[in-house]
């Protein structure tokens, strides 16, 4: 069988939820503006600041145009770990001084169980300071529950952050629902957007989430740049800085704006608009295809997440018998994550696997394969055999 990637020597990438391979597109985009434009896009009096500038703008355009947002709404930043913090603590830290001025309820908080580090930390940063914060449960899928979400609200609740996809089950949350729900109550919702972005559609131009996260190194862009999208229109949403300085970006986030990573980051949100949907058939015909192929050759198999409401790439998968960690360093041919310490450098068993209701056998008994781009079938078919051996061969 052809293996490219073992005749290269290095292991095949399946760790796309991780982080995905900068597309050769976006780089070609991306590096005139190292060397020939190199200009500051705040520099006013001249061409070199005209044409970073320039490319800034066109830029937010792609970012916007991917949600179907306005230019204005996007606020660039170093990440989505970022762009999260922004959105929480920027709304709700300014809220909590006043509180502690004027002595009345503590602004409250709703965060979903299954979210991201980069949601759950700064929401522990606000409780610790005083904050009332709700973790609300995920269902078997992942999924968070309007029920339980209407449970949650009260009067003086601000805002609530439900990611739209699942980082680590791929489970596909319906964001604009509960959005729904939290507007009726008066609250403003979150979406770290990060996983679904050019894999799922988002559309903020019809009600939806009124904060919404993106990171460029989870769509073939560049690490290291991504945005938080503040609706427009209606009420200004009253965010602070957590970065101050020359007030770039409308105030929101101080610092020279890092124009080569912005530029790659348009680029890679244009190519997910124009090839998205296509991209992803492709993509979700390969995750079958090694779900089957699993499914045949393997018995005590566990599939975490949602079996249809779920993101193109994502196949979590729990092997009754064996030790995620023992199978994944077993496996040197090919790049996957664990269950045990794929979301931070902090190797604790997955808190996204806990909400579903997985024991810690099964837990720590999982891998997740995160198909990307640059895929083929003969790798997936190679990936498959090669965990179906493993797996026998730790088994027996
Ligand atoms: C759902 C989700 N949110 C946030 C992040 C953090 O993104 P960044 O690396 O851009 O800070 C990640 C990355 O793993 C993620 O998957």
């Amino acid at each position: 069988m052809l293996n490219t990637s073992t005749m290269l020597n290095t292991p095949i990438y399946l760790d796309n939820h991780a982080t995905t391979r900068v597309d050769p597109r976006v780089l070609d985009v991306m590096l005139p503006f190292f060397s020939e434009h190199y200009g500051n896009a705040a520099s006013i009096n001249h061409r070199f600041g005209d044409d970073a500038r320039a490319a800034v703008e066109t830029a937010r355009d792609e970012v916007a145009r991917l949600v179907a947002a306005a230019s204005e709404s996007v606020v660039f930043t170093s990440g989505a770990t970022e762009a999260n913090n922004l959105a929480i603590k920027g709304l709700l830290a300014p809220l909590l001084r006043r509180r502690a001025m004027a002595s009345n309820k503590a602004p409250h908080l709703i965060v979903n169980a299954a979210e991201h580090r980069a949601v759950l930390d700064p929401a522990k940063r606000l409780k610790r300071n005083g904050a009332a914060v709700t973790t609300i449960p995920v269902d078997e899928f992942g999924h968070v529950q309007s029920s339980s979400l209407v449970e949650s609200l009260r009067p003086e609740t601000q805002l609530v952050s439900v990611m739209l996809v699942n980082n680590e089950v791929g489970t596909v949350n319906p964001v604009a629902k509960l959005a729904a729900i939290c507007h009726e109550h008066g609250a403003l919702l979150h979406c770290d957007a990060v996983q679904a972005a050019g894999r799922v559609p988002i559309d903020l131009s019809s009600p939806g989430a009124d904060l919404l996260t993106l990171s460029a190194h989870k769509v073939y862009g560049p690490k290291g740049v991504g945005a938080l999208i503040v609706r427009r229109g209606g009420d200004r949403i009253p965010l602070e800085a957590l970065i101050d300085g020359g007030g770039h970006e409308g105030q929101l986030r101080s610092g020279t704006l890092p124009v080569p990573l912005i530029v790659g980051f348009g680029e890679a949100c244009r190519i997910a608009r124009e090839e998205g949907t296509a991209e992803s058939t492709r993509i979700a015909a390969l995750r079958d295809e090694l779900w089957e192929q699993l499914r045949r050759d393997l018995d005590g198999l566990h599939l975490n997440g949602h079996a249809t409401e779920r993101v193109c790439g994502n196949l979590n998968v729990s092997f009754e018998g064996v030790d995620g960690d023992v199978l994944m360093n077993a496996m040197t041919e090919i790049a996957v994550s664990s269950g045990s310490a794929c979301t931070s450098a902090d190797p604790e068993p997955s808190h996204v696997l806990r909400a579903i209701g997985r024991s810690d056998q099964l837990t720590r008994a999982s891998l997740r394969f995160g198909i990307g781009r640059f895929n083929t079938e003969d790798e997936i078919r190679f990936a498959a055999d090669y965990v179906v051996a493993a797996v026998r061969r730790l088994r027996a």
